[in-house]
């Protein structure tokens, strides 16, 4: 039996919903302003394997209410943009929507991590047409959102690697190193935004 028990199943076609619904944003977004909102997107549903880990890292037990009430993360999108301004645009939008709602913030671009990480993380409760485990029909299902700029991106990405490689001969040196990317990284994302209102203005 899957720690996700008989809702496992729903998982896909939750995020393939939510997949064209983001789809669907961008185009008339695009329609309307000219430009695209992102830059691509991602979605996964997590592993049974990586869910079982994170339960038993956290102490949890390994049953369908730690999957999907306790870990909100069982279904995972993450959305690329090409400026920083985007990020908050995507979020707007989506508290525009009727389907779901916002339960949780997490800016970690105005606050980075201290090692340099930098996104922001919602956690959306989305209605579906499917039961939920408190057996609801339409149900309600969580789903973390990731919003970063492509920069952001590229570091994370590398950052994520690293962390797995253990015989790093001097990782205080390495860490000091990917922090300091990580701020020159931030500050072209500034630039890079000046550059398009310059553009923008000349346009006009
Ligand atoms: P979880 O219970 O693990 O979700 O903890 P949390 O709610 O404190 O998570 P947080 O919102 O800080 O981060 C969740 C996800 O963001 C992780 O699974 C990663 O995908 C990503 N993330 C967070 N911090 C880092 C980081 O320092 N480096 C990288 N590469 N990714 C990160
Ligand atoms: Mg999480």
């Amino acid at each position: 039996m899957s720690i996700y028990g008989k809702y496992q199943d729903y998982l896909p076609l939750i995020l393939k919903d939510m997949r064209q619904e983001i789809t669907v944003m961008n185009e008339e977004y695009q329609k309307k302003h000219g430009q695209k909102l992102y830059e691509h997107f991602e979605g996964r549903v997590k592993s049974e394997k990586s869910m079982i880990e994170k339960c038993q890292r956290k102490g949890l037990p390994l049953i369908p209410e730690s999957a999907l009430i306790e870990n909100r993360d069982s279904i995972g999108i993450r959305i690329v943009t090409n400026f920083v301004d985007d990020i908050y645009t995507v979020i707007r939008l989506l508290e525009s929507k009727k389907d779901l709602h916002i339960v949780k913030k997490k800016d970690y671009i105005k606050n980075a991590k201290p090692n340099g990480y930098r996104s922001y993380h919602l956690i959306i409760d989305k209605k579906v047409n499917f039961e939920d485990i408190k057996g609801q029909k339409p149900g309600h299902y969580f789903i973390e959102i990731q919003l970063r700029t492509i920069a952001m991106d590229t570091w994370a990405s590398l950052e994520h690697e690293m962390k797995y490689k253990h015989n790093i001969k001097n990782p205080e040196q390495i860490s000091k190193e990917l922090k300091r990317v990580a701020d020159e990284l931030a500050s072209c994302d500034l630039s890079m935004q000046t550059i398009r209102q310059l553009i923008k203005e000349d346009e006009s």
